[in-house]
């Protein structure tokens, strides 16, 4: 891992809980701060003082780094990343064509885009392979990457979609949740209740429709009975423009996410 800030520390959470014995296979490198040498103490990684010993020792090179530190990192230590090792990057924004033109050799990239829930092993992690790579790199990545979650293989031109809805939507989930939190008070429960009786809705619901196969508009129809609670709130909830502000803020999002790039 070159680059031990918030992405870097929340997969390597994931992984070290996940399979605490892989911890000593994980390296981590930071640019001065000593945050790679705290994961090191708290979850008994290695860190080392170099990106250059880290990737001489490693056989996953991960940059996270943020986006417009990619070049400088891979102009000093590309010539050390051979074809037998895999590059992936987590960095949004940076496609794998421009880190390849920056590598000396013809060496397996991947384009990762995590999101927060690899913390706990709940994450999604979007993942598309570059010119070289082949099967056995993309393998030995996307095992690594398995742990921390669902592994959705995407086409390049899609990652500032899935940028958008997975890599942002923590933090869309996060405010219709707050938002469902302070709808509960207003109803009259306390905020622990509300609380706990959100997530637990969201957690059946998703399961629900996992486990089920269900459209949503089946299981829409499942608890909408005609002129009951659900059919008079969701009318509502039309009726105030939910389905439209969350299309809006999706497209915001990618679009966002493209002048990024
Ligand atoms: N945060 C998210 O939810 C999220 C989601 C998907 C993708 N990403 C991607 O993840 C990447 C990292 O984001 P972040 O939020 O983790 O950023 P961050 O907290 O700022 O961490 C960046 C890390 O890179 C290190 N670094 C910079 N230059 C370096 C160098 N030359 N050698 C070694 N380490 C170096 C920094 O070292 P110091 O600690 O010494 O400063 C820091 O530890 C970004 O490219 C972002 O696009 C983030």
């Amino acid at each position: 891992m070159i680059g031990a800030g918030n992405m870097a520390r929340a997969m390597i959470e994931g992984w070290v809980r996940a399979d605490p014995a892989r911890a000593s296979s994980i390296i981590a490198t930071d640019r001065g701060s000593g945050k790679a040498e705290a994961l090191a103490e708290r979850l008994g990684i290695v860190a080392v003082a170099t990106n250059e010993e880290l990737v001489e020792r490693a056989d996953i090179v991960v940059l996270c780094v943020k986006p417009i530190d990619v070049e400088r990192v891979l102009r000093s230590v590309g010539s050390l990343i051979t074809p037998a090792k895999a590059l992936a990057s987590v960095a949004a924004g940076v496609p794998t064509v421009t880190m390849e033109s920056i590598l000396d050799d013809d060496v397996p990239v991947f384009r990762l885009m995590p999101n927060v829930g690899v913390q706990v092993c709940s994450g999604t992690v979007c993942f598309a392979s570059g010119r070289f790579a082949h099967t056995a790199a993309a393998d030995r990545v996307t095992e690594w990457m398995r742990l921390l979650g669902a592994v959705v293989p995407l086409m390049e031109r899609q990652f500032d979609a899935a940028t958008a809805l997975s890599g942002s939507g923590p933090a869309f989930i996060g405010l219709i949740v707050e938002a469902f939190e302070d709808a509960g008070i207003v109803a009259g429960l306390s905020h622990v209740a509300a609380r706990e009786l959100i997530l637990s809705t969201m957690l059946g619901t998703v399961q629900l429709l996992q486990e089920h196969e269900l459209s949503c508009s089946d299981l829409r129809r499942m608890v909408t009975s005609p002129g009951g609670t659900a059919a008079t709130g969701l009318a509502a909830l039309e009726r105030g423009g939910v389905r439209g502000a969350i299309i809006d803020g999706v497209l915001a999002a990618m679009r966002r996410a493209a002048e990024l790039g």
